[in-house]
């Protein structure tokens, strides 16, 4: 199996595994604090990716959300797992989460797939081939001006300064009041580049929120930065992302951003 076909099918396999929990957890716990939630679902996922790579890729690391860093393989490569990303939505019955599985080399993404198992599509890229869904190229959405544009915009308590936050989203909704919320970043991004919305800001990110996210809109045609117009190292423990595409990211940056950042 080529490389590009086994990621994704390692993320069809950990999309059926969560998929058929949804509804019939048993066991879960929280962590940071009582909104931070890992489910079983979480750690079966997690333990059948990193499992199928590690027999697969030996040479190759792994950052996997719950469990961290693994193997010290020196093929330059890692493997950035979020098993299960909207796990929060995942636990209130809500059907809005996905499987994200990047591949980097040097904090920079060289593959990646987000597949929501729900509605069964998957969204993957690789640098320099294009984006696709469920095999159809997709791209980030044209739109020039913000007026009435759909808008994500999330943060982090415990991370971030959310009195930012709030100030964006005020600056933004001189423009629109289309504003959005999914709780679930990967999503949010794969929804970016297959120009379901139209621009996505949040801080207090972590790598395996956003691997996959960031090439898969690249890809797309749009722009991935931190809110200082800086490219996403995903080497980084704390990542804020400004995407959309390129006059909406260059106006959101000047005009919204940069005023606090
Ligand atoms: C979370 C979701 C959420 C985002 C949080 C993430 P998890 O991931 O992506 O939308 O706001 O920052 O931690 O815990 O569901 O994998
Ligand atoms: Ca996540
Ligand atoms: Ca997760």
């Amino acid at each position: 199996m080529q490389l590009d076909e086994f990621m994704q099918d390692i993320a069809l396999g950990a999309g059926q595994i969560i998929k058929s929990k949804f509804h019939h957890i048993k066991k879960w716990h929280t962590k940071s604090d009582p909104g931070d939630i890992v489910t079983e679902a979480d750690e079966a996922s997690e333990k059948y990716v990193i499992d199928r790579i590690r027999s697969a890729y030996p040479d190759d690391r792994i950052l996997s959300e719950e469990s961290g860093a693994i193997g010290d393989g020196n093929s330059g490569r890692v493997w950035i797992i979020d098993p299960l990303d909207g796990t929060r939505n995942y636990m209130m019955g809500i059907p809005l989460f996905c499987v994200s599985i990047g591949l980097a080399i040097d904090g920079s993404p060289i593959m990646g797939t987000i597949y929501d198992a729900i509605h069964d599509e998957m969204f993957f890229a690789e640098r320099g081939k294009g984006a696709f869904m469920n095999g159809d190229p997709i791209s980030v959405c044209r739109e020039e001006s913000l007026e009435d544009s759909l808008v994500s915009v999330s943060w982090v308590r415990r991370k971030v300064d959310g009195q930012a936050f709030v100030e964006y989203v005020e600056q933004i909704s001189r423009d629109t009041s289309y504003f959005r919320r999914f709780g679930s970043a990967a999503l949010v991004m794969a929804y970016i580049a297959s120009g379901r919305i139209h621009a996505y800001m949040q801080g207090g990110l972590n790598p395996w929120d956003v691997a996959a996210g960031v090439i898969i809109i690249e890809e797309a045609g749009g722009v991935v930065t931190d809110f200082h117009g800086r490219p996403i190292d995903l080497r980084n423990q704390d990542i804020e992302i400004l995407t959309a595409n390129p006059a909406l990211h260059s106006m959101l940056l000047r005009d919204v951003v940069s005023q606090r950042a």
